[in-house]
């Protein structure tokens, strides 16, 4: 953490939180009870998290629900986490439009059931003028898999003419991610004690404050997400610059991309 002194009350919220929400079997597993048993508890600390992201003003909150290389777990496990996740949304989408918010998924949804994907569609055509805010919900998603689709699509718009090889900046890949309408994570946390980033979103975590946490993903609350919040607001970021640089007023923000 910086040593460099800085004015808290001038630090703004996070506009985006990207979170890593693991733990969920081990929650269970202390209880004794199945893995899936945390799961589901897992769900109802994510209403918990976005209802307080929308009281707290953030713009956008992304989640790992679902990673590509969960797949390699057994198989009931997975046909278990499909049907949480499709039970939910059906449950839970009328609501979240009612409170004004905008679901995006993003992942290979092609792995995915017909009615699944549909679903899905229909959800983000339902909600897309929604302004309170953007709840990002990373299914069947991997940060390698989200470059690997982007590189694809640069390559047809080179080959097609579109596009020339002197084009390609990092500000273009940016534009061909997942995550193109949305800023770049400020504050990542990870639940569960791991400290790694799991393939979660490997290009646009560039400069965000990483934040770990031992509590396991149903335990997180909003109180230890105000912590979280808290802890980024007591950190200088820097982007390359001296602290001097960042204390001067003058000096123009720096943007990455
Ligand atoms: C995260 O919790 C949820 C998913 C990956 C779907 P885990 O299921 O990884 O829980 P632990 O890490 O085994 O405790
Ligand atoms: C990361 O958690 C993926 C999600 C939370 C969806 P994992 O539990 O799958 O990560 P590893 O395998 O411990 O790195
Ligand atoms: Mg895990």
């Amino acid at each position: 953490m910086s040593d460099t002194p800085i004015d808290c009350k001038a630090s703004p919220n996070p506009r985006h939180i990207a979170i890593i929400m693991d733990g969920n079997g081990r929650w269970a597993q202390k209880r004794f009870m199945p893995r899936f048993y945390g799961h589901k508890a897992g769900v109802k600390a994510v209403k918990k998290i976005v209802e307080y992201c929308v009281t707290e003003k953030i713009e956008v909150l992304s989640l790992f629900a679902f990673s590509s290389e969960n797949w390699r777990r057994p198989k009931e496990e997975v046909s278990l986490l499909m049907s949480l996740f499709l039970s939910t949304l059906q449950r839970e989408v009328n609501s979240l439009h009612d409170n004004n918010i905008r679901l995006r998924f993003i992942g290979d949804q092609t792995q995915f059931p017909d009615a699944l994907q549909k679903l899905m569609t229909d959800s983000e055509l339902k909600t897309q003028r929604n302004e309170a805010l953007s709840l990002v919900i990373a299914v069947n998603y991997g940060g390698q898999w989200d470059l690997t689709q982007a590189f694809k699509r640069i390559h047809d718009k080179i080959s097609s003419g579109v596009l020339q090889c002197s084009d390609i900046s990092p500000s273009l890949i940016h534009q061909h991610l997942s995550t193109a309408d949305l800023p770049d994570p400020d504050l990542f946390i990870r639940t569960g004690g791991e400290q790694r980033v799991s393939n979660f979103m490997l290009w646009q975590l560039a400069y965000a404050e990483m934040y770990f946490t031992s509590a396991l993903w149903p335990d997180f609350d909003p109180a230890a997400l105000a912590e979280a919040i808290s802890s980024f607001k007591m950190r200088q970021r820097r982007f390359g610059q001296t602290g001097e640089q960042i204390n001067d007023q003058s000096t123009p923000p720096a943007h990455l991309t």
